[in-house]
C-alpha cells in the first residue's frame, strides 16, 4: 500500500491531514462546538468531545493508527478555513477495503463539499492505494449522509437491524449501509 497523501486538492476544497497540533486541535474543537446541535444526533463522540485537550488527544492516537495505515483522517478546507472532517477507517489490508464518515459544520451544509471530499478521497483509495471496496454507513434516519453517499453512486447493501444503542434517541437504532467497488467506477 502507497503512502497517505498529506494534501488532497479540489476544485474548490483542499483536503489536510489532520496532524496531532495544537493548531488543529483548537480548529477542529472550535468546530464541533459551534455545531453541538448539528452532530449530535449521528456522532456519538461529539459529547465526549468537552474542550480543546479532547481533540488534541483525539490527533495524537489517530496518529498512531495512521502509522500503522490502519486509518487517516482530513480537514475539509474552503479558501484556507477548516470546515469539516473525512476519515478513512478500518482499513483491511488484506481484503483491501475500508470505511468513509464525514462531517461538516452546518453553515457550509447543502454546497455539495462532503459530495465533493467524498470523491477526492474515494480516487485516493482505488486508484493510488488500491483499494477494492469502501463502505459508508449511517443512522436509517440520517437523511443527509444517506443522500450524500446516494449522490455519489453508492450502492444500498442493506440494513443492520438496531445494531447501535444511540444515547441521543435513547433507543436501538437500525444502521445503513452503502458500498463502492472499484470495479462499480468504470461502469
Ligand atoms: C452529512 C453531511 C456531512 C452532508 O454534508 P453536505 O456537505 O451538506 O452534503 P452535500 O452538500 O455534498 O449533499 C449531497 C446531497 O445530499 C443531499 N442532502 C444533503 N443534506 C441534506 C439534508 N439535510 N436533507 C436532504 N438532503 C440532503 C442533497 O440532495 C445533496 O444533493 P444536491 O447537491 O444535488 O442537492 C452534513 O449534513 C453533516 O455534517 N451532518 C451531521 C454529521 C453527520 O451526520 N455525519 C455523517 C454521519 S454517518
Amino acid at each position: 500500500m502507497k503512502r497517505f497523501k498529506e494534501i488532497i486538492k479540489g476544485q474548490r476544497i483542499v483536503l489536510k491531514r489532520n496532524k496531532p497540533k495544537i493548531k488543529i486541535a483548537k480548529k477542529i474543537f472550535e468546530t464541533i462546538n459551534t455545531n453541538r446541535k448539528h452532530l449530535r444526533p449521528w456522532l456519538e463522540w461529539e459529547k465526549n468531545t468537552l474542550r480543546e485537550e479532547d481533540s488534541l488527544k483525539y490527533l495524537f492516537n489517530e496518529e498512531e493508527k495512521t502509522k500503522k495505515r490502519e486509518k487517516i483522517q482530513y480537514g475539509i478546507y474552503l479558501k484556507n478555513k477548516y470546515i469539516g472532517n473525512i476519515g478513512i477507517f478500518d482499513i483491511d489490508k488484506i481484503n483491501k477495503s475500508a470505511e468513509i464518515g464525514y462531517w461538516l459544520s452546518h453553515e457550509f451544509t447543502r454546497n455539495g463539499y462532503t459530495t465533493e471530499a467524498l470523491k477526492l478521497i474515494e480516487k485516493e483509495l482505488f486508484y493510488s492505494l488500491g483499494l477494492n471496496r469502501i463502505q459508508i454507513k449511517c443512522d436509517e434516519k440520517n437523511i443527509a449522509s444517506s443522500f450524500v453517499a446516494k449522490k455519489c453512486n453508492y450502492k444500498f447493501e442493506g440494513m443492520l437491524r438496531q445494531n447501535n444503542y444511540s444515547y441521543h434517541f435513547k433507543a436501538f437504532r437500525n444502521t445503513l449501509i452503502f458500498s463502492k467497488l472499484k470495479s462499480d467506477t468504470k461502469k
